[in-house]
């Protein structure tokens, strides 16, 4: 499949049907890989895991790993984790901090800035051959940060960030924005493989509140869950902008269920910081799930940790980095407000860690899912049959939400799943984007 125009019969937005190739054809993920992710923003990592200088993480965009490093005049980069010399792997630990970048292999070394300041054996170089200046290690095109969130980008046409981000601004500001001081990482980031594509992880975290009480129905029956199916219903499906989707819904009436239920002291922070509109947004609901296009997904819920626990919030942001067509890398952050509590704290870690991670009892129900349907979706004859995305897509939108883009009624549909493959269908069929 080499003509980008096979590439729109996948998605038919109109109708509600995806073709299973785009969950497990090694074209469609050359594609992905060449027109999507050497193109667009994606996240790296947040300025709060690299604070001093020296500190660096490695991640990875497309196929690549890339080195974040904050540099000793205080500037933080993003350079392909590459040696000049042979192309080894510079630096072969998650995270670090180091005053300068020795390689392992024949022990060229890099400043915390990128450039190559000594070679091993240099005086047996001719000085013509050895032009150390444009031997640094090689940076990201573009990198530019969001409220602490540092996106990088192969591509110099794509649009600055802000710009990319849109309407998303929005929605963002009200889960990493409300406080004077933001938030941060807690601790390094969950990180682990899936047999899955990566995009039934971001089709669940588009809008996906319907599988709760089927896929997670053991949890339902333990009582976790609110009692009756149709109450994580409301709320409204949003389409801030482009693909960027997410869906918010109320919680019980009650105060600990407002601000996403987060402690009475953060409130009038929150209160002070954001915009009325966004204060109101905020007030009036628990739960907030979505994704920035492509693979930076994010949720603000409130759950049991265990039987006896109360329902306690957390806010979690992470990248499903394709690894291949049916494989799945995936970083979870665990987020909170700077000027959180200890106690906050460690309820927010120990809600968020029984629940979600490789071994949280949520997400131990999701990727038994997401690794069935991708191996049921490999298949020569099951390729020809679509899949149906078709719920609450007759349902007209709320012209009265009070936030930017286009909003539908009710939590509980496909129609932001719809908004996210026909991004995902412009950006390979190489369609401009941003006009
Ligand atoms: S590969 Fe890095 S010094 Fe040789
Ligand atoms: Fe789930």
């Amino acid at each position: 499949m080499t003509d980008t125009t096979d590439f729109a019969a996948l998605v038919d937005e109109e109708g509600g049907r995806i073709s299973r190739r785009i969950y497990a054809d090694p074209q469609v993920y050359d594609a992905e890989q060449e027109n999507l992710f050497r193109r667009a923003w994606c996240f790296l990592a947040h300025e709060s895991e690299v604070p001093n200088p020296g500190d660096y993480v490695e991640r990875q965009l497309a196929s690549e790993r890339i080195l974040v490093i904050h540099g000793k005049d205080g500037v933080i980069r993003a350079f392909l984790n590459s040696c000049r010399h042979r192309g080894m792997r510079l630096c072969r630990a998650d995270k670090g901090n180091a005053t300068f970048l020795r390689c392992p292999y024949h022990g060229w070394s890099y400043s915390s800035e990128g450039e190559l300041i000594s070679v091993f054996a240099e005086e047996l170089y001719h000085q013509d051959n050895l032009d150390k200046a444009n031997l640094g290690l090689i940076p990201l095109t573009q990198v530019q940060s969001y409220k602490g969130f540092i996106f990088g980008s192969w591509s110099a046409e794509t649009p600055a960030l802000d710009d990319y981000l849109g309407n998303m601004r929005f929605y963002l500001d009200m889960l990493v924005g409300r406080t004077p001081g933001g938030v941060e990482v807690v601790g390094p980031p969950q990180c682990w493989e899936v047999h899955t594509n990566w995009k039934f992880a971001t089709d669940n975290f588009t809008g996906d509140n319907f599988h709760l009480y089927t896929a997670h129905g053991s949890i339902a029956e333990l009582g976790m869950l609110p009692p009756d199916p149709m109450s994580l219903s409301f709320g409204n499906l949003i389409q801030a902008h482009k693909g960027h989707v997410l869906h918010i819904v109320p919680g019980p009436p009650i105060p600990q269920a407002q601000y996403f239920g987060v402690p009475m002291e953060l409130r009038p922070l929150i209160e002070g910081t954001l915009s009325p509109q966004q204060a109101a947004l905020v007030k009036d609901h628990a739960f907030c799930v979505g994704t920035v296009f492509p693979n930076l997904s994010f949720m603000q819920v409130m759950v049991q940790g265990d039987l006896h626990s109360p329902p306690t919030p957390f806010l979690s942001f992470r990248i499903w980095q394709p690894t291949g067509p049916t494989t799945t890398k995936v970083w979870s952050w665990l987020m909170v407000e700077k000027e959180a509590s200890p106690e906050y704290r460690k309820a927010t870690y120990e809600a968020y860690v029984r629940t979600f991670g490789p071994s949280g009892i949520f997400e131990q129900d999701d990727m038994e899912n997401w690794e069935e349907c991708t191996r049921m979706n490999i298949g020569a004859v099951a390729q020809r049959y679509n899949l149906h995305h078709g719920m609450a897509l007759h349902v007209p939108a709320d012209r009265d939400f009070p936030g930017p883009g286009n909003a539908w009624p009710g939590s509980y549909g496909e129609r932001t799943q719809i908004c996210f493959y026909g991004e995902w269908k412009r950006w390979l069929t190489m369609e401009e984007p941003w006009v």
